[in-house]
């Protein structure tokens, strides 16, 4: 150290590579940190005659409210007389301290013995919360979208990237948007986009998909995107997130803070926003109208539907959660939409429950997968799609004939009758967002089924809330 402790974190900074977030101590200099950041979320919390240093803001919420984002390329000097931020250069700037104006019940499990059963019966209040900000009496308005309407009637190709359960709400985007607005969409896994020298122009709009708006694949491939001079959209649940700040239009879910690592109101919401920007595309290209005006009233019926959803139909998810102590693998099947659903479902049952579950087109299960269904597998078939249904249903039939235990979440449970061990009956809304609602009880399976195990289902093994590493 040459005595000057910034200084000295200042030269070492300038010979690293890669992203990273630091917080640095010195044996010389109790008392104080030096932190910086690349590519990498630092928030810097102040509280009472002390300070916190996260990666997130939820870990900070126990402790204050006020908060420091860090910025690419600014160090802060933390001491007992205060925080200091110099910029690239060294020059001392202002600190910008960020109020966060999440409620105090977002942050306590209010009574619920886990994060993740808040969240999921928190669903109907954060789709009326995110609806309500954007669906008013005389239409859809969405203040940090700034596309006009001819740069978005010349949109010729639509991709949407995220990662996780963002990425499986991506995946009913894609269908709401091809069917209404006509438009190619191709999806992608973060990760995968940013190294496939992915084809984007002026006329083609990214769709960027992130709850944290942290998550570095994620944002990696906004950046992407932005330097090949694509339209960006992103939605994100974090205010001020690095993602929803570099993005030139967002549009927030307002979810409140998920605390859980498994994600499910973000989820949702997010489905929700993409169902209204697929109806305000299609309201200024002027395709599908129809479509649209029946979609909107579906989702303004959406929050109180979800809401009796849960009043009426968690025990019934709760008792067949009971009957998987004895699942070891579980399938989840559906077509079209109930495809993405049952993604999801698969991947939040194995994220917080430990049991091994894959997610199947449920036409393809005669390729291979059928191999594996043996008496009392259990399979899970999501069957909410109109136009699939007697399709769906017969590939279920393949997997009771094998002896599978099936259960149907559906919407038209008299067709589900005869195949399904047990049903689980879903409200009915326009099909394109049934997804929302269907989604709904694979979150409750999963949860019953980790509690049901003793499992720490706020905080799965090895996984984190906000991934900010490749
Ligand atoms: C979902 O339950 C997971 N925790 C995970 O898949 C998550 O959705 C993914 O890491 C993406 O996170 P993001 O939405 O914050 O970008």
């Amino acid at each position: 150290m040459t005595g000057d402790f910034v200084q000295t974190v200042r030269q070492v900074v300038e010979k690293l590579k890669g992203s990273y977030a630091l917080a640095i101590l010195a044996a010389q200099r109790p008392g104080e940190i030096v932190a910086v950041r690349q590519d990498s979320p630092l928030i810097i919390g102040l509280g009472q005659g002390e300070y916190f240093i996260a990666s997130d803001i939820s870990p900070l919420l126990d402790y204050t409210r006020q908060v420091i984002i860090l910025e690419d390329g600014q160090l802060a000097h933390i001491a007992s007389q205060g925080v200091k931020i110099q910029d690239r250069d060294g020059n001392e700037v202002a600190a910008k301290i960020t109020p966060v104006l999440w409620d105090a019940e977002a942050v306590e499990k209010g009574g619920f013995q886990h994060f993740m059963l808040k969240e999921i019966m928190e669903q109907p209040a954060a789709l009326r919360n995110t609806l309500g900000k954007y669906l008013q009496e005389g239409g859809i308005s969405l203040p940090r979208v700034h596309l006009r309407p001819e740069e978005l009637r010349a949109i010729d190709r639509i991709c949407i990237v995220a990662c996780g359960t963002a990425y499986h709400a991506g995946l009913t985007g894609k269908v709401l948007f091809e069917s209404m607005l006509r438009i190619p969409v191709e999806i992608d896994l973060a990760s995968e986009f940013r190294y496939r020298k992915p084809i984007l122009d002026g006329n083609s709009l990214l769709i960027i998909i992130s709850q944290s708006g942290e998550t570095a694949d994620t944002l990696a491939a906004m950046r992407e995107g932005l330097r090949l001079g694509a339209k960006v959209l992103a939605i994100c649940n974090v205010v001020d997130s690095t993602i929803a700040r570099e993005a030139p239009n967002v549009i927030y879910t307002v979810a409140g803070p998920e605390i859980a690592v498994a994600s499910t109101k973000a989820y949702t919401t997010q489905m929700a926003v993409l169902a209204l920007l697929a109806c305000y595309f299609s309201q200024v290209i002027k395709r599908e109208e129809g479509v649209f005006l029946q979609l909107l009233q579906g989702l303004r019926e959406l929050p109180n539907l979800a809401d009796a959803f849960l009043a009426s139909h968690a025990k019934t998810v709760e008792e067949i959660a009971r009957l998987s102590l004895d699942w070891r693998d579980a399938f989840f099947i559906g077509r079209g939409l109930d495809w993405a659903i049952a993604q999801e479902g698969s991947l939040k049952l194995k994220e917080v429950s430990y049991i091994h579950s894959e997610a199947y087109a449920a036409g393809e299960l005669k390729h291979g997968t059928l191999a594996l269904i043996e008496e009392g597998v259990p399979v899970i078939g999501l069957v909410t799609q109109q136009q699939l249904v007697e399709k769906t249903v017969s590939n279920i039939w393949e997997a009771k004939s094998r002896g599978a235990a099936i259960y149907a979440i559906t919407q038209f449970p008299q067709r589900l009758t005869d195949v399904a061990d047990a049903i689980i009956p879903l409200p009915r809304l326009p099909d394109p967002l049934m997804p929302i609602l269907a989604a709904i009880p694979t979150q409750l399976l999963a949860y019953y089924a980790a509690a049901a195990r003793g499992l720490d289902v706020d905080k799965p093994r090895n996984l984190a809330k906000s991934v900010t590493v490749e």
